[in-house]
């Protein structure tokens, strides 16, 4: 199954990117993860939409070409970051690459509650009309503390988190079989 990855930080040490690095990794018998590029788009507009970037065009060709997203996203005050909200904007447009895409979401956070603040915003984004991704209700990964379960390279060390994200991505892959 070929993955979209959409990461929403887009600082260098992000825990949210290297969470994205070893899922690519633990589960390339099961998933081909292609982590998206969403550094190089420019700020969305809507007058360029018609005529967008090569950007644009070439991100938007691997999301067509996936059976599925994957969203990997920090919470700032309380949302999703722009960086993340201009990517989705971005491909939820002219054509609509995100319509009817199984997607799951992952998100850490130094704190206590696990970004849940910022998934719940998400899942709505995603099942706008635009976007049209569909989500699996209650599968869910919510990391919060995340700093005492990573080791010193930042990479999420902590077996019973493993274990979870690993139960919650075999429900996303059975599930996205079904709804193919
Ligand atoms: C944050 N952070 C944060 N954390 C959280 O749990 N809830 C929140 O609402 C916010 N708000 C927030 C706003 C802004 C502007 C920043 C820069 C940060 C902290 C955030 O979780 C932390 O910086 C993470 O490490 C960001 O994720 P990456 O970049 O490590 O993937």
């Amino acid at each position: 199954m070929k993955i979209a990855a959409f990461v929403g930080s887009n600082r260098k040490e992000s825990i949210n990117k290297k969470l994205a690095l070893l899922m690519k990794e633990r589960y390339k018998e099961e998933l081909e993860i292609d982590i998206l590029p969403l550094e190089v788009l420019p700020m969305y507009n809507q007058d360029d939409e018609l005529t967008p970037p090569a950007s644009v065009l070439e991100i938007r060709q691997r999301i067509k070409d996936s059976d599925g997203l994957l969203f990997l996203t920090p919470e700032y005050n309380h949302s999703i970051p722009a960086f993340l909200k201009n990517a989705i904007d971005w491909f939820s447009r002219v054509e609509k690459v995100m319509v009817n895409k199984p997607a799951m979401i992952v998100g850490a956070t130094p704190g206590a509650m696990g970004t849940v603040k910022a998934q719940m915003h998400l899942r709505q984004i995603l099942n706008s009309a635009g976007v049209g991704a569909v989500t699996l209700p209650g599968n869910e990964v919510f990391i919060g503390t995340v700093l005492d379960k990573v080791n010193e390279q930042g990479e999420l060390v902590h077996e019973q988190t493993l274990d979870f994200l690993d139960q919650v991505v075999i429900n996303f892959i059975n599930w996205s079989e079904k709804v193919k």
